[in-house]
């Protein structure tokens, strides 16, 4: 739909209007600056701008800011830095781009801070699993406040990609399977590290990556192709995107994937069309590292030249890494001066972000050496740990162990103090993260039997004679950091290295177990969880792990998170998503009956989307809803009330799905639209109130979207298969809506 339509159609939803994203207004501020600055400047000044060069290496930032860097930053030849960090080191480059350049235009420095800068937080995953966007929310601010004392701009983060695939080794990276969660936890980071005001001082400018369908890649393979209907693309990939442009992420970061054949990084449709045009999206747009050149690789290129000139026809305004822009786009731009307005489109844009940072005014407003120095937040660092474990099984209350209980911890996973940090650790310190073994201490016999990867199983005999010695046996097992992330995608995802082995003997000792699955991605593991009581996901929680973990297992602390993607049986099940159309031959249990299933595996997952247990019972009342019919503009109220009906405080989240019995094309027979997570104290009851527009129940069809008349049916619950009432209600009319369905985040009262 074009930007005109979307104006037109938002008069008639008037709950979704387009609200445009704020950098627009605070870059006219600075437009008469910015013009004067892009008249005087040579074309290779302006290709500098549009070029982003690392200032070291991941592991070793700052290592390449030698004379030489110096110099080119005299000579205007970049516009921003990734992979640098230190106040003062960044303050010295800065003066020398804003004291010895040309046109003294500030840089910008970039760097991956995903989850944390120096106190290490839960991976996305794991924040996601909390299903309070507060959480996220609260885990952003916290890294922008640390990231921005060390001089920091810019982070490239949230990575907003839906991941249904957890073979995908990026499925870390993000909140999992759905697009309404995906969404709201998209927004919530962006509003986290920006705050209102990104001139403010301690925020960073967010981005949102990578636009898009880089979580779809075929068979969960890094960087391959992904191919999805336009349906898809709209209903489950794009709108986390949307959702973060509107919540004014000031940065997009384009795709290494192609999608049906167009590389994201030359992809014009998506990027200039979708993104530019018909979203009215006004921020940075960058590339993904080396991307540019690689659009080489893609097969549609043939020289550096013709891949610059596709980027930027495609409106990515900044080139990362790759310098494909600096080094070719010139030559591009002399055999078609039709590209230098792009070129100054894509100049404006970077510097309207260093407008909105505040740099043109301060260009040492970032960077704080006192307060980069600042102790670890320890305690945001265990609270959004411990809200980020999901307990998913407790078979005869097996959970919070028993005071007095005699423990024996096992797996090495359970003293790796590396794997506490995760994958993209920034500044975070391996002697910082607490492991479970040091938060336990003496109160428990360890032994690590095996290491989650090799093939030495010397430990196993002595974990045996643990055990044997233990009321109870906590067993680490899963993954550690590096089996997730970029370039780690597995076709096996269930225990590797002599795991199984470890299992096994120790469950033939007879003990009760309870597994603690560490890592960035769900597992499948149906059959070695078999047998074990008790299972509780811990992910890969940050510094605070050890303690975060330890509370929950002692009933300390309610486990209160629950599922962002759903955990297959076995690899072969992958992907799974809950939110799969009926089909004409529905899955049937009865194997006679030829349906949608495989024959060597139950239907579903072992552990379902929106799944996780409280040490509480809790009773749901009946749903009830306002109306029983509203018009296309109008809105419903959904109620339900909840009751702990067990001795202890609990968390629950409340789940809202819908589905369209029946439409113009085939639904998902269920999908969430909203949820909300409430503590309940003993015999408490709260009564939970969505309120939802007709425009989220809006349909892509080609080109917009519509809302059709006709029944949708909500059902709250517990989970995505656990859901306790239902109820119905109808839309009277037809219209088009003007934003994706799950971009539009419904409104939740708890009383
Ligand atoms: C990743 C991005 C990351 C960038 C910079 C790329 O390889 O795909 O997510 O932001 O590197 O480190």
């Amino acid at each position: 739909m074009k930007r005109r339509d979307v104006m037109k159609a938002g008069a008639l939803l008037a709950a979704s209007a387009w609200a445009p994203v704020a950098v627009a207004a605070q870059s006219r501020d600075h437009s008469a600056r910015i013009k004067a600055l892009i008249d005087q400047m040579t074309l290779a000044e302006k290709l500098g701008q549009m070029t982003q060069i690392p200032g070291g290496r991941q592991k070793s930032l700052n290592s390449k800011l030698d004379a030489a860097m110096l110099d080119r930053v005299r000579k205007g030849e970049m516009g921003s830095f990734l992979h640098v960090a230190g106040a003062e080191p960044l303050r010295e480059l800065q003066r020398v781009a804003v004291e010895e350049s040309r046109l003294k235009i500030p840089l910008l420095f970039a760097m991956d801070v995903i989850h944390g800068y120096r106190t290490i937080l839960p991976v996305p995953l794991a924040l996601a699993a909390s299903w309070d966007p507060a959480v996220a929310e609260a885990a952003a601010r916290l890294a922008a406040e640390e990231a921005w004392a060390a001089g920091l701009h810019w982070t490239f983060t949230p990575m907003v990609d839906v991941a249904r695939d957890p073979r995908w080794g990026r499925v870390v990276e993000g909140a999992g399977e759905d697009p309404y969660l995906g969404a709201r936890m998209a927004e919530a980071q962006v509003k986290g590290f920006q705050g209102a005001d990104l001139a403010k001082g301690q925020r960073l400018m967010a981005c949102a990556k990578h636009f898009v369908g880089y979580g779809a890649a075929i068979g969960g393979r890094d960087y391959d192709s992904a191919d999805v209907s336009d349906r898809t693309l709209n209903e489950v990939y794009l709108p986390p995107f949307h959702a973060a442009a509107r919540a004014g992420a000031a940065s997009f970061m384009t795709a290494f994937n192609d999608l049906g054949g167009v590389p994201m990084t030359a992809n014009a449709a998506l990027v200039r069309g979708t993104l530019r045009d018909n979203w009215g999206y006004q921020g940075l747009i960058v590339s993904d590292w080396n991307a540019i050149k690689e659009l080489i690789n893609h097969g549609v290129a043939e020289t550096p030249a013709q891949a610059a000139a596709l980027a930027l026809r495609a409106g990515v305004d900044m080139d990362m890494a790759s310098g494909t822009y600096s080094e070719h786009l010139g030559a591009a731009v002399a055999v078609d001066a039709g590209l230098l307005p792009l070129v100054d489109q894509a100049v404006g844009r970077i510097l309207a972000a260093k407008a909105r940072l505040g740099l043109f005014d301060d260009p040492f407003g970032f960077g704080d050496p006192a307060h980069e120095k600042a102790p670890l937040n320890r305690p945001v660092a265990r609270d959004l740990a411990r809200r980020s474990i999901v307990l998913l099984r407790n078979e005869g209350g097996l959970l919070p162990l028993k005071p007095g209980a005699k423990v024996g911890l096992i797996g090495a996973l359970a003293d790796d103090a590396s794997s506490t940090l995760g994958s993209w650790r920034a500044r975070g310190q391996i002697e910082d993260g607490v492991t479970l073994r040091a938060a336990l201490g003496d109160t428990v016999e360890y032994q690590p039997g095996v290491k989650p990867r090799g093939s030495d199983g010397s430990g196993i005999p002595a974990a045996i004679d643990a055990a044997k010695r233990a009321d109870v046996v906590l067993l680490a097992i899963g993954e550690d950091y590096d089996f997730t992330g970029e370039a780690r995608s597995y076709a096996e995802i269930g225990l590797a290295g002599l795991q199984i082995a470890l299992v096994e003997a120790l469950k033939a000792t007879g003990k009760p177990i309870v597994a603690i699955l560490m890592g960035g991605r769900p597992l499948a593991l149906e059959k070695a969880l078999t047998g074990i009581p008790a299972v509780l996901q811990t992910w890969l929680l940050g510094v605070e792990s050890g303690p975060a973990i330890a509370e929950i297992l002692t009933g300390k602390a309610s486990p209160g998170g629950r599922l962002p993607i759903g955990m297959p049986r076995v690899t072969g099940q992958s992907p799974i998503p809950y939110a799969h159309l009926p089909t004409g031959r529905p899955a049937n249990p009865d194997l006679s009956v030829d349906s949608a299933r495989y024959r060597d595996m139950d239907i579903g997952p072992l552990f379902a989307f929106g799944h996780g247990l409280g040490y509480s019972e809790v009773k749901y009342g009946e749903l009830s809803l306002s109306a029983a019919e509203i018009p296309v503009t109008g809105t419903l109220t959904a109620t339900i009330s909840i009751t702990n009906t067990g001795k202890v405080a609990v968390e629950e989240v409340v789940q809202l799905y819908a589905n369209d019995p029946v439409a113009s094309v085939s639904r998902p027979d269920r999908e969430l639209r909203g949820f909300v997570r409430v503590t309940l104290k003993p015999g408490e009851t709260r009564k939970v109130s969505f309120t939802l527009s007709a425009a989220q129940f809006g349909i892509w069809q080609p080109g917009k979207w519509v809302v059709e008349k006709g029944e949708i049916k909500l059902m709250a619950g517990a989970s995505s298969t656990d859901i306790r009432s239902e109820a119905g209600f109808r839309i009277t009319g037809t219209a088009a809506g003007d934003m994706p369905a799950t971009s539009i985040a419904t409104r939740v009262r708890v009383a």
